[in-house]
């Protein structure tokens, strides 16, 4: 099967990448290895853990089940892009206050799809944080530590 290489400009965190990449990378791979962005993490490559999550026009998506040519003309968001200024974004900062991060690997995914559900639900109930993160897998805190920082961030 032939997999052409194409010609594509990503905008990422605002900044464009004119890119030359193959038809089927993924977005995961893509914004790791040619973007240079290794905030964003690779765990089941199979849509299952959340580890990849990034944000495309502001929804949060599995960056290891989509395809890289499928981003171009959107605005994809990545963890580095909540740091505005050297300055961590609340999220950001109450994760790590509350002890919300242990390993680390989930944290960026976390951190993305709490961003979307606050943006689409700026006051949510603790169950909504629950059902806003459900597609986020953590093997280390139990949670509870990553709710808290995201109740803390309303
Ligand atoms: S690496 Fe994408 S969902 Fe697990
Ligand atoms: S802190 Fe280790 S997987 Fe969540």
């Amino acid at each position: 099967m032939s997999d052409s290489v194409v010609a594509v400009n990503l905008r990422v965190n605002g900044t464009e990448y004119p890119l030359a990449i193959a038809m089927s990378r993924n977005l995961l791979g893509v914004l790791r290895n040619e973007v240079g962005l290794t905030g964003t993490k690779e765990g089941c490559d199979d849509c299952e853990c959340g580890a990849c999550m990034v944000l495309l026009d502001g929804q949060p998506v599995n960056s290891c089940s989509y395809l890289a040519v499928q981003a171009q003309g959107r605005q994809v968001t990545t963890v580095e892009g909540l740091v505005v200024d050297d300055k961590l974004h609340d999220l950001q900062r109450n994760i790590l206050e509350a002890g919300g991060v242990q390993c680390g690997f989930c944290t960026p995914g976390m951190l993305m799809s709490a961003c979307a559900l606050l943006e689409r639900n700026p006051t949510p109930t603790r169950e909504e944080i629950q059902l806003g993160i459900s597609g986020n897998l953590c093997r280390c805190t139990g949670y509870a530590r990553i709710i808290d920082a995201i109740e803390r961030s309303i």
